[in-house]
């Protein structure tokens, strides 16, 4: 009989200390909208995205790729609106291929990039979104201890973050043995519940009523909910380089 294997998810980063995914494979979830952008720009050519968590560090990380010659765009939100003096905020739609293609995106947002730094001491760091889903599945089919942490909004839970995990959790424990967590096993059924509702919803309109959906819809950014909604749009599973610091 095959061992067992362990998949655990953290409804907020604050729920798991970094030394507590050591050796694991950890998959970074922020829906809405931080890792969907992330996987846009990967998918429409942008040559890598360097994570980072202050808008001094994204200036300063930004000026150093030009002065090396790189070609960089500096991306990301405060409040969900774009940083002045930033090229793009943190809407997928913005990192289209004739933006993004062949530059370096410098990245910072207020969740999704901390929630990556949280994971500095995994194995290996994932970036997961709906967009990725059975790519992020197919992926975590080889491994044996893997974490999914969800960004959250602001210290809160959020629906969009916790069915995604959901979403992962319940594929992967249809194949072979998996102990879950508590949170593991919330988030599974909260995706089970979501299953039923769309037979005749749309994952896009469940998403509006989350947390994350509310924050995008009152600053106008109704549409990258639908964007973020797009299960499987994309192919690619980034990676975050934790040594030179950098997700391909
Ligand atoms: C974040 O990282 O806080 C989010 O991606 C916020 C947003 O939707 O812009």
């Amino acid at each position: 009989m095959p061992a067992e294997r362990q998949l655990d998810v953290y409804l907020l980063p604050a729920l798991v200390e970094p030394a507590e995914l050591a050796g694991k494979t950890a998959v970074v979830i922020d829906v809405l909208r931080a890792t969907t952008t992330v996987i846009h720009a990967l998918a429409c050519g942008a040559t890598q995205v360097l994570p980072c968590l202050e808008v001094e560090e994204t200036l300063e990380t930004a000026a150093a790729c030009l002065l090396r010659g790189e070609s960089a765009i500096r991306g990301g939100e405060r409040g969900g609106r774009q940083i002045p003096g930033f090229e793009l905020g943190n809407s997928p739609a913005e990192y289209s291929r004739q933006v993004v293609g062949g530059k370096t995106v410098v990245f910072t947002t207020t969740n999704g990039t901390r929630a990556m730094l949280r994971c500095r001491q995994a194995r290996r760091v994932l970036i997961g979104a709906f967009v990725n889903f059975s790519a992020v599945c197919r992926e975590l089919g080889g491994e044996s201890r893997i974490a999914l942490v969800c960004a959250g909004t602001d210290g809160h839970v959020t629906r969009e973050d916790t069915l995604l995990a959901g979403a992962i959790a319940s594929d992967l424990a249809r194949e072979g043995s998996w102990r879950l967590n508590d949170q593991a096993e919330i988030a599974a059924d909260s995706w089970q519940t979501a299953v039923r509702l769309m037979t005749d919803r749309p994952l896009g309109i469940l998403l509006r009523g989350s947390r994350g959906g509310r924050n995008l819809i009152d600053i106008g950014q109704e549409n990258d909910v639908d964007l973020a909604a797009q299960i499987d749009k994309f192919d690619i599973v980034p990676e975050l380089d934790l040594l030179a610091w950098r997700i391909r």
